[in-house]
């Protein structure tokens, strides 16, 4: 269980034992090419059978035969370079870095900004991780698929030698954290450890720290500001959403994970378990605000995003179809910005079910739910959980020139047409 517990020893990667590829043709690349790579890493993708431990066999998908695949982790400002081979999928795989706001070439989306990586062949991905914080990795080829069955992994930009990192993923209906199931343990060094947790299911999930208060640190690799303590409440990860915590460890303390029996336990002896709480960490008024750095007022580009539902067809099928404005994918319109603009949108969902939406490239802040302004630290996020009847008003500087897709991270929902993009002309 030592792998849970990451410092910069033991993760495989950086620069004194990261394996740096002497002979790639930087003219074929689409990323920086001014310098060599920081840090390197060669991921293989197959499809075959792997362990769960806790658990037993399950028939997926790996990278370099574990699935999560490895875990990269990185230090500030170092470019990184993966080398992405696919074995054996016969569908063909990418990766995208989610929550990264990567230049658009690299952003790993097949059929926008790449071919999908058919087997035999290999791509290279190329960027320099600006931000500290917590993000992951997938294939966004067939993803409501390849993501289930295991074609995903961690990637932590400047951790410290005491963050336990847990990614939480549900393979048919086994859910495991770093792909192992039931009571997992890990030590921490030191009195509190910075907990990153990582949602990689297509439903929000609950958690919480049993026997002990706890703070929120950051929401999707931002930092909160000031964040206060808290007791007795959850806090909610949205898919693909990630939350770090900062929890006492000087007792063994249990992290509970939305129920069932996989939980992480950091430390050693008995730490007592309780049940999901019934009250929820509001993020809206949570910690102290701060300037967010540009004028949401100043919108320059002024969106609707409504979400619904109607009786259409899909791919030839008849049924009730995810719209976006009205419209039911392909035939759904884009957002189409200019480099600088001060974007504004209102997300509206009306469509009966929970939508996370996921927007690549670009970080968003939380400006209103329901008309109840943001009172708290500056909501950052990239993955934000839409409740049936909610409305968000998010606000975002266009400063990522691209063409990045804007979806539903609900994977299935997303494959039934809950997509559409943002353009830059
Ligand atoms: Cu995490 Cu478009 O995906
Ligand atoms: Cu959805």
């Amino acid at each position: 269980l030592s792998a849970m517990t990451m410092g910069y020893a033991d993760y495989g990667g950086g620069p004194a034992s990261a394996h740096v590829h002497h002979g790639t043709d930087v003219s074929q690349l689409t990323g920086p090419v001014d310098r060599t790579p920081d840090v390197a890493a060669n991921l293989v993708a197959r499809k075959e059978r792997f362990d769960i431990p806790g658990r037993g066999p399950m028939d997926g998908y790996t990278l370099n035969h574990t699935s999560p695949g490895p875990r990269i982790v990185v230090r500030q400002g170092e470019l990184v370079q993966v080398t992405l081979h696919n074995e054996n999928v016969a569908d063909g795989i990418t990766l995208h870095w989610h929550g990264v706001d990567v230049p658009n070439a690299e952003d790993g989306v097949a059929g926008v900004t790449q071919d999908a990586v058919r087997p035999g062949q290999s791509y290279v991905y190329r960027f320099v991780a600006k931000k500290p914080g917590t993000y992951w990795y997938h294939s966004h080829q067939v993803s409501h698929e390849q993501v289930q069955k295991g074609l995903y992994g961690v990637l932590v930009v400047q951790p410290t030698a005491s963050d336990v990192i847990a990614a939480v993923h549900t393979y048919d209906k086994i859910r495991t954290v770093n792909g192992e199931y039931g009571e997992r343990r890990v030590q921490a060094p030191g009195t509190t450890a910075r907990v990153r947790l990582i949602n990689t299911d297509n439903g929000p999930m609950a958690v919480w720290v049993d026997g002990a208060p706890y703070k929120v640190l950051a929401v999707d690799g931002t930092d909160v500001n000031a964040p206060t303590e808290v007791r007795g409440k959850a806090v909610l990860v949205t898919a693909g959403g990630r939350i770090d915590l900062e929890v006492p460890t000087t007792t063994a303390v249990r992290i509970g994970l939305g129920g069932g029996p996989t939980t992480l336990v950091i430390g050693t002896g008995d730490a007592p378990k309780g049940t999901e709480p019934r009250d929820r960490v509001d993020l809206l008024s949570y910690g102290t605000p701060k300037p967010l750095g540009f004028d949401p007022a100043k919108a320059t580009r002024v969106f609707r995003y409504d979400i619904g539902r109607h009786f259409g067809f899909f791919d030839g099928k008849p049924g009730l179809w995810w719209t976006i404005n009205g419209h039911q994918y392909p035939d759904v319109p884009m957002f189409v910005v200019s480099e600088g603009d001060v974007v504004r949108m209102t997300i509206k969902n009306t469509s009966g079910q929970v939508h996370p939406m996921h927007l690549h490239g670009h970080h968003v802040v939380v400006l209103s739910r329901n008309g109840v302004r943001a009172t708290g630290s500056p909501w950052w996020t990239d993955s934000l959980n839409v409740e049936d009847k909610e409305t968000y008003d998010i606000a975002f500087v266009a400063d990522n020139p691209g063409i990045w897709m804007d979806h539903c991270h609900n994977l299935p929902h997303a494959a039934q047409g809950l997509v559409t993009h943002l353009m830059y002309t």
